[in-house]
């Protein structure tokens, strides 16, 4: 293993026990849930858009889920502060796994795109673009 993607792995376990922006907000613009249907594991992403309604204000998550897709929400939720939603609309799997910066299974990429997708559905249906979505999952 390289020193690298030692710092990396350190830096996922250290958001998997201190996750940032965890828990609900009071008043969030718009929250939505999706699920990893490989194992049941769910995680709810709360929105708050500043007053021009398109930059995120603050996002915090909650649920459950194994390191990588913990990890994955803490990090992402604390990129998502100051974005746009078109922004957000832009990210993909990749810029996700970027932020882990570790090589992740093919297994475990649902875990750690479940959060970028569920924001990303949470925000399309709040802009009106989806509607039937009651509950994101990563299949
Ligand atoms: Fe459930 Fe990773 S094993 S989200």
């Amino acid at each position: 293993m390289s020193m690298g993607s030692d710092m990396y792995r350190q830096q996922i376990l250290d958001h998997y026990k201190n996750p940032r922006n965890y828990g609900d907000l009071d008043d969030p613009t718009f929250s939505h849930v999706g699920e990893n249907p490989m194992c049941g594991d769910e995680i709810k992403v709360d929105v708050l858009l500043e007053d021009d309604g398109e930059t995120i204000e603050y996002a915090a998550f909650s649920g459950e889920g194994c390191a990588i897709s913990q990890a994955s929400a803490s990090m992402l939720t604390d990129e998502l502060q100051g974005m746009t939603l078109d922004e957000l609309d832009d990210l993909d799997r990749d810029d996700v796994i970027d932020l882990l910066g570790v090589d992740i299974s093919p297994m475990r990429v649902k875990c750690a795109v479940l959060v970028e997708m569920v924001a990303q559905d949470g925000a399309a249906i709040h802009q009106g673009e989806k509607t039937s979505i009651e509950k994101t999952t990563t299949e």
